[in-house]
């Protein structure tokens, strides 16, 4: 639209005396991302950045039965993203907005890969098409899963548009709901310019987060989020965001390309792809199990830098029928390194969640394991002196 609207004045400049209304009509004829997706803008002040807002439900959409004391049995009530937007009329000073309604009656994002798929290529499409008039997206989410959805977006969207994930730890009915606050956060972040090209940032409890790195490292406290690795990227002070730092993009963030992804037999799922945890006495019989339940990939939570007690034996037999095997740390925190001669790829920084995520985009995208062990290992082999 911009590019449009400033041709036409250059046009009108160059050939002042040429100028002719069918030309005018069809450039305003041209339409919107958000005509052609039927998204609705409220707030009124057409002045104001255009934030998306992905409604999926989670506890931020959940209240009680059981009281203002209850936060961990509710479900029972639940409210929609019209009406946390009409709980905030604040919003509507500093933005517009559209809600796009994605909780179903049968499955939810946290529990399926299909519909987070979905879910990511209307966002894609809506932010990232050459017609989108619209400035950024939140996308609120159970905070189980929060994680997950922000790092499947972070690799697949990616034309600088701010994105960012936002929940509640609190159903709306307890004694202090933080979605309200949460929410407002978000949806400054996604509208404020200097959001742009940080990749997918989570909003909690007053923390910018980058997506990439976020896991919900505590159960149940309102600070349950944080990163595994990298800082954070600023916070909210009077709930509006200041950042610390300029963007940095994590050296292991790799962009998949989302009309590949899209073009696997499998989509909208994901090729199925599951993560084991390792310990003493690990069985590498589960590894094969996985296989024969139709697994394409497994993640291996290992010991300390990626190690696997035992099993190697039914892992190298896995491998040999084309399972894809990616080795993490089940510790919260650093690498599982590569090893002097690749079998299997270790996970390096990424953190076991979101590596079987990686190795889902990897495999929908066509990646053998040698392009794999690639993928994961190639940046940190280079680093430390060790190339393959
Ligand atoms: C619309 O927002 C702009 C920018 O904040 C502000 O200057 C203007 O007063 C607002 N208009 C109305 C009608 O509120
Ligand atoms: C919106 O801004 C106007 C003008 O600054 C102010 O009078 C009004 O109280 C604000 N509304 C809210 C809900 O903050
Ligand atoms: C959102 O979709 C769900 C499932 O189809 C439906 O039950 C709910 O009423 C919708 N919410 C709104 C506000 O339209
Ligand atoms: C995903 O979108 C496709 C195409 O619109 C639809 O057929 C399918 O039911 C959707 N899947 C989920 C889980 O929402």
């Amino acid at each position: 639209m911009i590019l449009s609207s400033f041709s036409a004045v250059a046009l009108a400049v160059i050939f002042p005396f040429v100028w002719a209304a069918p030309t005018i009509k069809q450039v305003r004829s041209v339409t919107t991302a958000s005509e052609r997706l039927g998204l609705k803008w409220i707030g009124g002040n057409s002045t104001l950045p255009k934030v998306l807002v992905l409604f999926t439900g989670g506890t931020i959409a959940s209240g009680s039965a059981y009281g203002a004391l209850d936060d961990t049995q509710y479900g029972q009530l639940s409210i929609s993203g019209e009406l946390i937007i009409a709980r905030n009329p604040y919003l509507f000073n500093h933005s517009q907005l559209a809600v796009s309604n994605w909780t179903t009656k049968d499955s939810s994002t946290g529990t399926n890969d299909a519909l987070v798929m979905n879910m990511t290529r209307f966002a894609h499409d809506a932010l990232c098409s050459e017609d989108s008039d619209i400035d950024g997206a939140i996308f609120t989410h159970g905070t189980n899963s929060l994680e997950e959805t922000a790092f499947l977006m972070d690799l697949l969207i990616n034309c600088g548009k701010p994105i960012v994930g936002v929940g509640s730890m609190r159903p709306w009915t307890y004694l202090s709901f933080d979605g309200d606050a949460n929410f407002f956060q978000a949806v400054m972040l996604a509208g404020n310019p200097d959001s742009r090209n940080r990749g997918v940032m989570v909003a909690l409890n007053d923390r910018i987060l980058q997506g990439f790195w976020t896991t919900k490292l505590t159960a149940t406290t309102p600070d349950a989020f944080g990163q595994v690795m990298g800082g954070e990227l600023g916070a909210f002070l009077n709930n509006m965001p200041y950042f610390y730092n300029t963007p940095t993009t994590p050296i292991q963030k790799h962009e998949f390309d989302i009309s590949a992804v899209s073009a696997h037999p499998s989509y909208p799922a994901l090729p199925k792809v599951d993560i084991l945890y390792a310990a003493r006495e690990f069985d590498g019989r589960l590894v094969l199990n996985a296989k024969s339940n139709g697994a394409k990939g497994v993640i291996i939570a290992g010991t300390g830098n990626g190690g696997i007690p035992s099993g190697d034996k039914e892992i190298s037999e896995a491998m040999k029928t084309g399972l894809q095997v990616v080795v993490g740390t089940r510790s919260p925190f650093g690498a599982s390194s590569p090893a002097r001669t690749s079998t299997w790829a270790k996970s390096g920084y990424v953190h076991v969640i979101q590596a079987r995520i990686m190795l889902q985009l990897a495999i929908a995208s066509g990646f053998d394991m040698k392009r794999t062990v690639d993928l994961f290992e190639g940046s940190l082999r280079k680093a430390i002196g060790q190339p393959l």
